[in-house]
């Protein structure tokens, strides 16, 4: 089964994967603010665009490129000893914030010709990262199956605000279930947690039996002002409580002692020390 898989990978990366059963609820959103956070706190960061049809990194950074998943495929089916992850890759670069970026295909029919087999030997290559992002579609598809079975982390991420939306939650989540997963690996996070809506978060952790591990606020004018600049929430909006949040979540993926937040990067000011080495990682 999907645990006794993932054993196998001898991999050194920390792989975190934003998973959610419905389009449209923050995956992207969530995918990329983990990435510069974690990037900002001094680690090694790559994030993959895998939603192969829809997906939205580079726009969402106003980055463009040429160089996709489709091209690395290509390269990678054409001559495999001598294929090298880091042509491919696209760095995002924002005052002394860095972190690279595997794009999607620029073209719809691109994502058909995806092999499982090749995007998994692919990601496996990008073991240099300290932490690897993967931005996934709202699919059980065979391509998401292998990814979060090599993820350290699954983000289930749900914007949980009536009966359907609930509904598709419980269903993704005792999916995760029936794949037995390591208990600690699957993480409930709610996005939009205190928005208007007909279904209180603590209803839904009563129905799943597991409490949500972050809550995420809603916080449109935030996401708005970032995606409106293409950079991340922290240099967008730097005093709201999106960013906040994220800060808390990053937090608790790099097991940060201290509560007094770091600058931010661009400013050029004080940057804590990172002691690194995924023994020292909270929680998995
Ligand atoms: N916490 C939030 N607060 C307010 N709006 C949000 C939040 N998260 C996401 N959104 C909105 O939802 C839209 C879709 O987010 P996106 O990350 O593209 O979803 P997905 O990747 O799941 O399809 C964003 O453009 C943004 O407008
Ligand atoms: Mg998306």
């Amino acid at each position: 089964m999907a645990g006794t898989a993932s054993n196998m990978i001898q991999r050194t990366s920390i792989i975190i994967s934003v998973f959610s059963t419905s389009p449209g609820i923050g995956k992207t959103v969530i995918a990329i603010n983990l990435a510069a956070g974690l990037a900002n706190e001094g680690y090694k960061v790559c994030l993959a665009d895998l939603d192969l049809q829809f997906g939205d990194v580079l726009n969402y950074l106003k980055l463009n490129s040429s160089n996709t998943v489709a091209g690395a495929q290509r390269a990678y089916l054409d001559n495999p000893e001598n294929f090298r992850i880091e042509n491919f890759l696209t760095e995002y670069r924002i005052g002394k914030l860095e972190f690279s970026i595997l794009p999607a295909p620029r073209f719809i029919y691109d994502a058909y010709q995806t092999d499982v087999q090749i995007l998994t030997s692919i990601i496996k290559q990008m073991d240099y990262y300290d932490f690897i992002i993967l931005d996934l579609n709202s699919m059980f598809s065979s391509l998401n199956l292998a990814m979060l079975d090599m993820s350290t982390i699954i983000n289930y991420i749900g914007v949980i605000d009536f009966l359907p939306a609930l509904k598709n939650y419980k269903i993704g989540y005792d999916t995760l279930l029936r794949f037995e997963y390591e208990e600690s690996k699957i993480r409930l996070i709610e996005n939009r947690a205190d928005s208007q809506k007909l279904i209180e978060g603590k209803d839904v952790e009563r129905l799943l039996g597991e409490p949500f591990y972050h809550r995420f606020p809603n916080d449109f004018p935030a996401v708005n002002k970032s995606i409106n600049a293409g950079q991340p929430l922290m240099f967008a909006a730097p005093d709201s409580r999106l960013t906040e949040s994220f800060y808390n979540l990053v937090g608790r993926y790099t097991n940060r002692q201290s509560t007094v937040k770091p600058e931010i990067k661009s400013n050029g000011g004080l940057f804590s020390t990172i002691t690194k080495g995924i023994g020292k990682f909270f929680g998995f």
